[in-house]
C-alpha cells in the first residue's frame, strides 16, 4: 500500500492524542526492550518516539527489529500520552504506537554521527556534507538563512527595490581580490572574470533609470580564506538613485532591525551608533570594532615621548605612537606566563613586544618601570586610569601596527576573559573612511573601498594634492566585530571618475580600456546614486549565532578552496583544454 505522510514529526503534541498519523523520516535511534521497540524518527522539523508493541502488530514489531541508524521509514500509528515524559524533547509528552511500518530505504552505517555535539573533523563533515546537513543545528542554520533572505526580499520589495540579475561571465571588477577567470572557447585566448561584486552593473542600472535595485547574488573572490571568508559568497546588493549617505544608511538600518526582530525577536535601537573611521581606530584599533566590551585604546605618546625607554621614544620620533589597553579589574587574572602568551599573540599582528605595568597589593610591577621617573609613571597611571588590580598593556610602533595589534588584542582579551555574551548584538556604522590606502607592494595608492566611491565634497581638492587625507562618502555596518556590509555614494560624473582613476595611477588610456563602458555611460545623464552590499553569509552566521560562515553555507569550501565532497577543483581532460586554447604549465614549487 502506498502511504501518504500526514504530519511532520516535530509538529505533534498533546493536541494530537487519539489521532492516527503517518510519519516519514529517518531512524535516529532504536532501543529494544523485550516486547517493545522504541524508535526515534527524525525529519526536518524534529524527533518523535515511535513504539512497536508485539501485541499491537507483530509484523511491524518484527520489521522494526531490523531497523538501523538512518534507515528511511514510514510508520502509521496512534498518538498516545507518553508514560515517561521527556522534557528535553519538544514532542516529549507524546509517543506513537505503530500499527504498521514500511522500510522505504536502508542505510549503511553512516561515516559521521547525525548528532549536533559530535566533534568530528571538518573535512570529513564536508566530504559527507549531505549527512552533516541532517544535523538539527545545520538544518536550523539553513532555515535561518532562508528566512533571512525571505525577510530581506519582502522588505526591499515593499521599499520599491526591484531584483535584477546581472551577468556572471563578465569583466573584472576591482574589489581588491584576485579574479576567478573563465576561458572563452569561442574567443580563443580571451577570458571572462567572475564578478567580485555586481558593482558596475548596479551603477549602470541606475543610469538606466531603475531607481532602486537589489539582488541576492553570488560573488567570487580568489583571496586567502578565513572563518568569515569564502571564495564564493553571497551578497545582498542594493543601489539607489537620488540619495545621499543618510538615505542609504536609514533604509538599511531598518532592514537590519527588521531581520533581527523577525529572526531573533530582538529590538535594535535606531538610529544605530556611528563612529568615524578615525574615531574607530583611535578607540578600538579597528574599523570593525566589537563594542560589546571596553578595553579602549589610550594614547600615551605625549606622556612618554621623552622617557628613557628607547623603544617608545623612537616609535614616536618615527611618526608612530605609544598606546595602551587597561585590562581593568582583570590584572590578577594574568600571570607573567599569560602576559608572555598575550605578547606572542600581539606579535602575530606585527607588534615587536608588549610592555606592561601591573598594579597589585605590592605596588607597581613592570619590566619597563626603570625607564620612567616617578612623575612619568604617575602621569601614565593617571591618564590610563590604572588602579590596583589593573594591567596596562603597551604597543609602540607605527600607527598601523599599534592599531592592528592592540585592536586584535582587545578581542583576544575579551575571549580569554569570557566576557563575550553570545546573546548580545551590537551594531554600528563606521563612516568617513579614507578614500585611498597606500599599497606597499604595488607602491601606489589603491582605493580603500573601490574606485567608484565618491570623495567627500570638502576633500575633493585633496585628490591631486594630498590623496592620503581625502575621505570617502563610504560607510560600513559592523555587528559584534564583523564587517557585515559596506557601501558608498558613488561618483556620477565622468570627469571626477577620470580624476579618481588618475589618482589611482591609471593613465587615461588604461582607464578607458578597463572602464570605458562606465565612463561612456556617465556621459548620458547619470543620476546621483549610492548603495551598499551586505555579506549575506556573515549576516546569517551572526543570526544563527555561529562563528564560522561555513556553518551557514550548504556546501562550502575548505581553507584551501576545495570541496572534499565533489573534489573540486580538479584536473580536466587534455581535449577540453585544447578546445579552450588553454595550456597548463605548473610552476616547480
Ligand atoms: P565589499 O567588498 O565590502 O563591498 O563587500 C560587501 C560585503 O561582502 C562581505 N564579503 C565577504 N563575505 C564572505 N566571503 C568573502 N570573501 C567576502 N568578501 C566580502 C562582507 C562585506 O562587507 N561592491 C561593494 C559594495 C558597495 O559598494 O555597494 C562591495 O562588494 O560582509
Ligand atoms: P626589552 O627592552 O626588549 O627587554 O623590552 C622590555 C619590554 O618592552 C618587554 O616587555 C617587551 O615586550 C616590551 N617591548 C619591546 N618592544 C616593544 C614595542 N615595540 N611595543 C611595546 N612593547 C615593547
Amino acid at each position: 500500500m502506498k502511504l501518504k505522510r500526514s504530519h511532520m514529526a516535530g509538529s505533534l503534541n498533546k493536541s494530537n492524542i487519539g489521532e492516527t498519523v503517518t510519519l516519514m523520516g529517518w531512524v535516529q535511534k532504536r532501543r529494544d526492550l523485550g516486547g517493545l521497540i522504541f524508535v526515534d524518527l527524525r525529519d526536518r522539523t524534529g524527533i518523535v518516539q515511535i513504539v512497536f508493541d508485539k501485541d499491537i502488530s507483530l509484523d511491524a514489531f518484527n520489521l522494526a527489529s531490523e531497523l538501523g541508524s538512518e534507515y528511511v521509514i514510514a510508520a502509521v500509528g496512534k498518538v498516545h500520552q507518553r508514560q515517561s515524559i521527556n522534557p528535553n524533547l519538544p514532542t516529549g509528552e507524546i509517543e506513537i504506537f505503530a500499527d504498521s511500518l514500511q522500510i522505504l530505504n536502508k542505510s549503511e552505517t553512516p561515516p559521521i554521527y547525525i548528532k549536533d555535539d559530535d566533534d568530528v573533523n571538518e573535512n570529513l563533515r564536508l566530504k559527507y556534507r549531505y549527512l552533516d546537513l541532517r544535523k538539527p543545528s545545520m538544518q536550523k542554520n539553513l532555515m535561518v538563512r532562508h528566512e533571512t533572505s525571505r525577510i530581506v526580499r519582502e522588505f526591499l520589495a515593499a521599499e520599491g527595490f526591484i531584483e535584477v540579475e546581472t551577468p556572471v561571465l563578465t569583466k573584472p571588477t576591482p574589489e581588491g581580490a584576485r579574479d576567478y577567470l573563465v576561458p572563452s572557447r569561442v574567443n580563443p585566448g580571451k577570458f571572462y572574470a567572475l564578478p567580485q561584486s555586481p558593482q558596475l552593473f548596479k551603477q549602470l542600472l541606475m543610469v538606466s533609470g531603475m531607481d532602486r535595485y537589489f539582488q541576492i547574488v553570488k560573488c567570487y573572490r580568489d583571496e586567502d580564506l578565513r572563518a568569515d571568508r569564502q571564495p564564493e559568497f553571497t551578497q545582498i546588493d542594493c543601489e539607489m538613485s537620488f540619495v545621499d549617505a543618510e538615505d542609504v544608511i536609514e533604509i538599511n538600518e531598518r532592514l537590519v532591525q527588521r531581520v533581527f526582530k523577525e529572526i531573533l525577536n530582538l529590538d535594535l535601537q535606531l538610529p544605530l551608533p556611528r563612529l568615524s573611521y578615525q574615531e574607530a581606530m583611535e578607540r578600538y584599533g579597528s574599523d570593525k570594532p566589537d563594542i560589546r566590551y571596553g578595553f579602549e585604546l589610550i594614547d600615551l605618546s605625549e606622556l612618554v615621548k621623552s622617557c628613557g625607554f628607547k623603544v617608545f621614544t623612537s616609535a614616536i620620533e618615527n611618526g608612530g605612537s605609544v598606546r595602551a589597553i587597561n585590562v581593568k579589574g582583570y590584572g590578577d587574572r594574568f600571570s607573567r606566563k599569560d602576559i608572555t602568551s598575550l605578547e606572542e599573540y600581539a606579535k602575530t599582528y606585527g607588534a615587536k613586544g608588549l610592555a606592561w605595568i601591573k598594579v597589585t597589593d605590592e605596588g607597581v610591577t613592570s619590566p619597563i618601570a626603570k625607564f620612567f621617573s616617578e612623575e612619568e609613571m604617575a602621569a601614565i597611571l593617571e591618564k590610563a586610569n590604572v588602579e590596583k588590580g589593573d594591567l596596562l598593556l603597551f604597543a609602540a610602533d607605527k600607527d598601523s601596527v599599534v592599531f592592528d595589534s592592540l585592536g586584535h588584542l582587545r578581542n583576544e582579551l575579551a575571549k580569554r576573559l569570557n566576557l563575550i555574551d553570545k546573546n548580545e548584538f551590537k551594531a554600528l556604522w563606521v563612516t568617513e573612511f579614507p578614500l585611498f590606502e597606500y599599497d606597499e607592494e604595488e607602491n601606489r595608492y589603491v582605493a580603500k573601498h573601490h574606485p567608484f566611491t565618491s570623495p567627500m565634497e570638502e576633500d575633493l581638492a585633496l585628490l591631486e594634492t594630498a590623496p592620503e587625507k581625502a575621505r570617502a562618502k563610504a560607510y560600513d555596518i559592523v555587528i559584534n566585530g564583523y564587517e557585515i556590509g559596506g557601501g558608498s555614494i558613488r561618483i556620477h560624473s565622468s570627469e571626477l571618475q577620470q580624476r579618481m582613476f588618475r589618482a589611482l595611477g591609471f593613465s587615461d588610456e588604461e582607464a578607458w580600456d578597463k572602464f570605458g563602458f562606465l565612463l561612456e555611460a556617465f556621459k548620458y545623464g547619470t543620476p546621483p546614486h549610492g548603495g551598499i552590499a551586505f555579506g549575506f553569509d556573515r549576516l546569517a552566521m551572526i543570526l544563527a549565532q555561529e562563528d564560522n560562515i561555513r556553518q551557514v553555507i550548504a556546501f562550502p569550501k575548505t581553507q584551501n578552496a576545495q570541496d572534499p565532497m565533489t573534489n573540486a577543483p580538479s584536473v580536466v581532460e587534455e581535449k577540453q583544454l585544447k578546445e579552450l586554447s588553454v595550456a597548463v604549465k605548473l610552476e616547480e614549487k
